[in-house]
């Protein structure tokens, strides 16, 4: 080979390793930031119940709500069953304290617990205010002044304008949640309760935080129900968030609590985690249910529709929560209104 062949041939050998490794390094950097998977790395619905942070739990994924877009309200939806009735407060005078029942023993009601109403009586009291037969949805639920066991959920919704007048700001809440610590609060009796149950978790070892406790209509509205919408679709939104007027946060008798180990966050896997233990194995003793229990982490509940929250507890006051407790019932089966 002459000279001048063997210089253009080795310049053309070097000009094709350099195109080799030059495609290696783009491909490598493609895989990377888009995924061997095809997908741009977003998580879809269905898998976002296993994600670490829960995706719809209470608030937004891994963001403190205050960041959600507050003019994404306009989302239709038919949930809003209760604004043309008025709001309630009926004063309860039935000064039973003693919610028994015939099978489980019984942890006697301590005299500072407030619960008012047997279970029975407060079945009967609500028999009038299941779903409406002709629209299919829920009917204004009454409010009854000191009664704890107050069941809100499809089908027993409050009105746009009910919020309790006794809400407090809660010593131990995750702070940045919501604007100005609109979700710092609770009905004095639940704040007082749950601080209990801090207090005593602390003595343990046990760091527990409020997340978000009261939420108005508005705000169960805006910036939760229609911004799940949004982002998943009405069928999963269902699934991990209850649409406005059917939340247990407006209350103010329900709270997400968080541990030290997910870093305060709202966790499906909040139950393995020592706090989540803690949460389940004493709650009761403050007068808290853990509330979904019909559900999975990866599928809903029958009775109550949600993917199971290990970390929304309800204050019923500290008798039914024991009877709850032992009994492993839903509040619904509790109360017997199953509908
Ligand atoms: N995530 C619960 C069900 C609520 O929105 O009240
Ligand atoms: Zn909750």
């Amino acid at each position: 080979m002459s000279r001048a062949k063997r210089k253009i041939s080795k310049t053309y050998l070097a000009a094709l390793a350099i195109i080799l490794v030059a495609s290696l390094v783009a491909s490598a950097v493609v895989g990377k930031k888009f995924g061997n998977d095809g997908t741009n790395g977003t998580p879809s619905p269905s898998n976002n119940a296993s994600n670490t942070v829960a995706p719809g739990g209470d608030v937004p994924a891994n963001s403190t709500d205050n960041t959600v877009p507050s003019n994404a309200a306009n989302n239709t939806n038919n949930t809003n069953n209760s604004n043309n009735s008025k709001n309630t407060n009926t004063q309860n005078n039935t000064n039973n304290t003693n919610n028994t029942s015939n099978t489980t023993p019984v942890t006697p009601v301590t005299p500072s617990d407030p619960s008012g109403l047997t279970p029975k009586q407060m079945a009967a009291q609500m028999q009038d205010y299941t779903v409406d037969p002709k629209t299919g949805q829920a009917k204004e639920i009454k409010v009854v002044d000191d009664n704890w066991l107050l069941l809100v959920n499809r089908s027993h919704a409050l009105a746009e304008d009910y919020a309790p007048d006794d809400l407090v700001t809660v010593k131990y809440a995750v702070s940045g949640v919501g604007k100005k610590g609109e979700t710092d609060k609770l009905r004095k009796v639940a704040a007082e309760a749950f601080e209990k149950m801090v207090e005593a978790a602390a003595e343990q070892e046990i760091e527990l935080k409020m997340r978000t406790g009261y939420r108005s209509y508005a705000y169960q509205r805006d910036r939760l129900y229609n911004q799940y919408v949004k982002n998943y679709g009405k069928e999963y939104a269902d699934t991990i968030s209850a649409r406005p007027g059917q939340s247990e946060h407006q209350t103010g008798l329900a709270l997400d609590v968080g541990g030290k180990t997910e870093n305060f966050d709202l966790s499906r896997d909040f139950g393995t985690t020592k706090e989540g233990k803690w949460v389940a194995e004493h709650c009761h003793e403050y007068g808290f249910i853990i509330r979904y229990t019909d559900g999975t982490k990866d599928s809903p509940g029958e009775t109550t529709g949600f993917i199971s929250e290990p970390w929304h507890i309800r204050y019923i006051g500290v008798g039914p929560a024991t009877e709850i407790h032992a009994s492993g019932q839903l509040l619904e089966e509790y109360l017997g209104v199953l509908n």
